[in-house]
């Protein structure tokens, strides 16, 4: 085994080194002279040793790695060459929807066909491992990094953790990348939805919302792992010997590579739990984190606390050891440029096979908020007005774009363009800033709204307004934009809005107002084009939400899988007060918009609900089914999901839990029987006593198209 040989070789400092990760910026200079100025100058590191560092981090452009690559095996003795790593996060070159918009599809082949995609790209680019799926459970949507995650169901990101990384590793051939499931553990469970911020919660509530996403990675065979900046129970993920070495190496069995977030090592420190970087790296080498990215703690104090007896050289041999079989799992020791092809790169990243899988994932993951029948429009129609602020750019292809360009991106007035033609004008109506007053612009977009059939308006965030650090205390629309489509329906009742955010925004007012709502999200480098498609008809929507809409900021968090509480208000969506039952004086519960809610152009109906058994004997698999008609006017694909309430438990549980989903698609007037098993491992929980266990009682079952869905049976495990 090269790796095991490799190591064999290595002196402490160079295997020290070897755990250390650098911006491949700093080997960019040919001759060398530059090594120890920009981020390698404030880390202090070791000149001698710089050259030994084992991976490198943001890299954006195959050239670039062929330079950093040759300038590092030049200057190297030993010539173990580094591998890149990347945030292939929605997409390389070629950028889909933003993962929540993906997650919204509901589809498990999507979630890996863009990964695979985008992993094609990369490693053209020369890069080895994507540090993606975010799999964080999200529910508060002030956080900027909802956009990354698939939401607040621990089923569902589990199924598109799993996905995503099937997508991106494939068998590891050539154009395979490497992927680092992250922020372990808990990250999306900050609290305000601040970023960094800390996390506390119960060790129930941990492994069973938060934790199962990153166990469907590992089950899955990704290969690394990466800690998040937050506390989990008083102790920093990087440094968190439990969570780390007991749960993930321990329990889950995960031998892969651990990697720290960006200087969370250091920032261990901050956290007030460690003294000084000595402590830091003590404390990560304890919890077995292999990678420590952009801080010094492993390069200043490792060798030290191996004299100290602190640290053995066997735990950073295990650690070396890890990297290194990674290395030659990526083929870099026969390699070490891998599968890098500047002109390969430059024919297929962007090119129309990857524009068309990038067209077809902003369809599927658009959701359809509100429709009072305007939507599809004809394509036959006379004028159309595209208005506003996101109306005419590419900055609408999401945050954490990688190597995406605005300018590849298609606007939506391009998009409609496409469609109608000359037929198509053009206001821009108001800016996009959330404290923008300026009003100017109005006037000249009402006008035009005047005089055409009908308006797409186009209205939103902005995409830098989500992603890391980026969050906000008000997540409603500008005030600026409700004037512009309050004077707009004025002279125009024909307007649909077209809505571009990268999490849920609180928009009841828009609800109330706009005739119909297509949410995009931040719909990727085909943007343009997908929108106008679902806005003509060419495609038909189908995706539902995977983070719940509030009606107003004040009900977050809110979520459906939430337990009952001992004084439930019972009719969630009562705008009366029911004052001593747990609500609200002054608004109802029930969010705006559901987990699992999206409409469609036609209209399906569901009959015949059956359950196989009403006992459910331990080994027993029952047949939950369901008949799914279309009864509207165009074929279309519908999201049927499964949900299951688990009626009495040791501690509480969720009202309901998603267990599973069909996507189907249905012609006009065709019928489908959607059956789903039902196991007893679905029913297992971490009970009382923090053990995975299903509990003998009533459970319910529900079938429907959103999470607001009734029981329609129940059954007993014995
Ligand atoms: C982010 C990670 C990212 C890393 C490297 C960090 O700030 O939290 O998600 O992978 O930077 O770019």
């Amino acid at each position: 085994m090269k790796a095991q040989q490799i190591l064999s070789k290595m002196t402490l400092d160079e295997k020290i080194y070897h755990l250390v990760q650098m911006t491949t910026m700093t080997y960019l200079k040919a001759d060398g002279t530059d090594i120890v100025t920009g981020p390698s100058s404030t880390m202090q590191l070791d000149k001698e040793y710089i050259y030994d560092v084992g991976t490198l981090l943001n890299l954006v452009g195959a050239q670039t790695m062929i330079d950093a690559q040759t300038n590092f095996l030049n200057h190297s003795k030993r010539k173990i060459p580094p591998i890149f790593m990347q945030d292939v996060i929605h997409g390389h070159r070629t950028l889909y929807p933003i993962n929540l918009g993906v997650a919204a599809s509901f589809d498990r082949q999507l979630a890996h066909d863009v990964a695979k995609m985008a992993a094609k790209e990369a490693s053209l680019d020369g890069v080895s491992v994507a540090f993606a799926p975010m799999v964080d459970l999200v529910r508060d949507p002030r956080w900027g990094r909802v956009m990354e995650s698939s939401g607040e169901d621990p089923y569902l990101n589990s199924e598109m953790a799993a996905a995503t990384v099937k997508g991106f590793q494939g068998d590891m051939g050539k154009y395979n990348v490497a992927a680092c499931v992250k922020h372990f553990a808990a990250y999306g469970g900050a609290e305000a939805g601040r970023d960094y911020n800390t996390v506390d919660m119960s060790e129930r509530t941990l492994r069973e919302y938060y934790l199962p996403s990153y166990k469907a990675a590992v089950d899955a065979g990704v290969k690394m792992l990466m800690t998040a900046f937050n506390i989990v129970d008083g102790v920093p993920c990087s440094g968190n010997k439990w969570l780390v070495n007991d749960v993930l190496r321990g329990e889950w069995g995960f031998d892969g590579v651990v990697i720290s977030d960006y200087s969370a090592f250091e920032e261990m420190r901050n956290h007030g739990y460690c003294a000084d970087r000595k402590e830091c790296a003590y404390r990560a080498m304890e919890a077995s984190a292999d990678i420590e990215m952009m801080s010094p703690c492993y390069a200043h104090h490792l060798k030290e606390l191996v004299e100290e007896g602190k640290i053995t050289v066997e735990q950073i041999d295990k650690a070396v050891l890890r990297v290194l079989k990674l290395k030659e799992e990526l083929g870099v020791f026969d390699n070490p440029y891998r599968s890098v092809d500047v002109e390969e790169a430059k024919r297929v990243q962007v090119g129309p096979e990857h524009r068309a899988i990038a067209r077809y994932a902003a369809e599927q993951s658009a959701v359809l908020l509100k429709n009072d029948g305007i939507l599809p429009l004809s394509k036959d129609i006379k004028s159309v007005a595209v208005i506003g602020p996101n109306a005419d750019t590419g900055a609408i292809h999401g945050s954490w774009f990688c190597g995406g360009k605005i300018e590849e991106t298609i606007t939506v007035l391009e998009g409609v363009k496409n469609i109608v033609g000359d037929r198509a004008f053009y206001a821009k109506g108001c800016n996009i800033e959330y404290d923008s007053t300026d009003e100017s612009m109005i006037d000249e977009a009402v006008e035009l709204a005047s005089k055409v059939d009908a308006v797409i308006l186009c209205l939103g965030e902005h995409q830098d307004y989500s992603g890391e650090g980026n969050c906000r205390t008000n997540i409603e629309i500008p005030a600026v934009q409700y004037k512009l489509l309050d004077k707009i329906l004025e002279v125009n009742k024909n307007t649909a809005v077209a809505l571009f955010t990268g999490r849920p925004l609180a928009i009841w007012e828009l609800d109330k107002k706009a005739p119909a709502i297509l949410n995009m999200w931040m719909p990727g480098t085909e943007g343009g084009n997908a929108c106008a498609n679902l806005i003509f008809g060419n495609a038909v929507p189908s995706g539902k939400i995977t983070m719940t809409f509030p009606r107003v900021l004040g009900q977050v968090p809110i979520y459906y899988n939430a337990y009952r509480t001992g004084r439930p208000k019972l009719e969630e969506d009562d705008f009366n007060r029911v004052r001593f039952t747990s609500s609200y004086l002054d608004m109802p519960n029930s969010p705006l918009y559901p987990f699992g809610y999206g409409l469609s152009y036609t209209e399906f109906e569901y009959s015949d609900f059956k359950l196989s058994q009403d006992t459910m004997n331990r080994g027993d698999t029952l047949v939950a089914s369901v008949k799914v008609k279309n009864v509207g006017k165009y074929k279309a694909k519908e999201i049927v999901q499964l949900y299951i309430h688990d009626v009495v438990g040791s501690a509480v549980r969720p009202m309901k839990e998603l267990k599973g989903f069909h996507k189907i698609e249905l012609d006009v007037g065709e019928e489908k029987t959607v059956e789903f098993k039902i196991t007893e491992e679905m029913l297992k929980y971490w009970n009382k006593e923090i053990k995975f266990v299903a509990e003998s009682g009533k459970f319910e079952v529900f079938i429907g198209k959103d999470s607001t869905c009734k029981p329609y049976a129940s059954f007993e495990l014995i």
